[in-house]
């Protein structure tokens, strides 16, 4: 074998829900088109296989080739193919499908597919699939103001039971400011994960912990660790998909906030006892996946400690954190009753023994351990390897994509909610 032997490919992570999925992408002909190739990425990336469908005046504003090499697929352009009717196009594209995202829906597009038109590609695939059929508008603000329009939008929700992502509110192209801006491709990637989820979490509320904690030592440093925040993040964006309403408390992160979930923002372990207070209580379950700092400076100074101040071999006082976990724990246990408490432990060895140790001491139900000296698993690596423990065992999880993991984790944990 040479250096160029092929490499395999990494299979796409059988446990998303988009995994797998056949999604039609219909581009509707408005400027927001060129957002579409985003969406394709975000899709293919997520495992899906993408179909696109273009109308006419897509093809103006974004070329074929362009999600033709996004999607791995020839795309659908026109009604009648002459090469390929064979096996009539629309109609094998429109049986194959798991789901048709259009976007952007334009006004005109809308207007066509809510009269149940067929007058070419986009809507033709539209009428003849029997997959659902999400929305993502995109136009000027009058027009999505147009009581028309909202007939339209309408209709299509009520008599094609269409579901409908966006528009959002912001500067459009027609250099109006208002609601029409297309919803980023990331919200309706997390619109098409959602209408692919049993929602076996609806009516729950689940409150999250995710990433470091920093502790000031003084207003530019501070105590951290290497916790990356995914954990917290693709298990606050599953619950979200599985219909709960999720809380995110996050350290500080260098990631995006998930869509649809309500997200707070602290810095240290103090800040987060004081979100959780006011969070945790009154919710169905905690799930404590972040890397809260055991220790912070006794006392953090108020200005920068200046070098020539802090003197050639400075010591850090360090006071205790507050076990937050171990504190919930406490807490339910003089109340009587309250939410599910998962905690994590990362672990370098023993990792079983370790996590049972926590389950007792922290008065939780459960614990999700990991061994954070894997290559695989742990901080600031996508993929995770985590074993269950509760009372009653250990039950190994299977390894996969931090997003696949955080569903095996609500697994486990839906079926304990009361
Ligand atoms: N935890 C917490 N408050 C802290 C430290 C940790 O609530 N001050 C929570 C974490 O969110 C996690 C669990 O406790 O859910 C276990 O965290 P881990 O760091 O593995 O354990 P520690 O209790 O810190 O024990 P050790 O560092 O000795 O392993």
């Amino acid at each position: 074998m040479t250096d160029h032997a092929r490499q395999p490919k990494l299979a796409a992570d059988p446990a998303t829900p988009l995994a797998g999925a056949e999604i039609v992408v219909a581009v509707g002909g408005g400027i927001a088109a060129y957002k579409a190739c985003e969406l394709v990425r975000l899709l293919t990336k997520a495992g899906a296989q993408v179909t696109v469908v273009m109308t006419r005046r897509a093809q103006k504003f974004v070329g074929a080739l362009t999600f033709q090499a996004l999607s791995g697929r020839a795309v659908m352009t026109e009604l009648i193919d002459p090469g390929q009717e064979h096996d009539i196009g629309h109609i094998r594209v429109a049986d194959r499908a798991d789901l048709m995202i259009v976007a952007p829906a334009t006004a005109n597009l809308i207007a066509r597919l809510a009269a149940g038109m067929a007058d070419d590609a986009v809507t033709a695939v539209a009428l003849a699939t029997r997959a659902p059929l999400l929305i993502a508008p995109s136009m000027n603000v009058n027009m999505w103001a147009n009581p028309l329009t909202a007939a339209n939008v309408r209709r299509l929700i009520d008599v094609a039971g269409a579901h409908v992502v966006g528009p959002g509110d912001g500067f459009l192209a027609c250099r109006w400011t208002g609601p029409g801006r297309l919803a980023e491709p990331a919200d309706i990637v997390a619109a098409a994960a959602r209408l692919r989820t049993a929602p076996d979490l609806a009516g729950r509320r689940i409150v999250i912990t995710a990433g470091p904690t920093h502790e000031p030592i003084d207003p530019v440093r501070y105590l951290g660790n290497r916790s990356s925040g995914k954990m917290g993040y693709a298990l606050a964006a599953a619950a979200m998909q599985r219909g709960a309403a999720v809380t995110l408390i996050a350290g500080p992160t260098a990631l995006p906030d998930p869509v649809g979930v309500d997200v707070v923002h602290v810095e240290d372990a103090r800040a987060m006892e004081r979100a959780l207070a006011d969070h945790a209580w009154g919710g169905d379950a905690v799930i404590m996946a972040a890397a809260i700092a055991d220790f912070r400076p006794l006392a953090a100074a108020d200005k920068k400690l200046k070098r020539t101040e802090i003197g050639l071999a400075p010591t850090i006082a360090l006071d205790a954190n507050p076990d937050l976990l171990a504190g919930l724990g406490a807490e339910r246990a003089r109340r009587g009753g309250g939410p599910l408490l998962v905690g994590f432990a990362a672990e370098t060895h023993d990792v079983v023994n370790y996590a049972r140790a926590k389950l007792a001491a922290k008065g939780c139900d459960l614990v999700i351990a990991n061994d954070v000296s894997a290559p695989d698993a742990g901080f600031a690596v996508d993929t995770n390897r985590v074993i269950a423990v509760d009372a009653g065992g250990a039950v190994e999880l299977p390894f996969g994509s931090k997003a696949a993991v955080a569903h095996r984790i609500l697994d486990v944990v839906a079926p304990r909610l009361r």
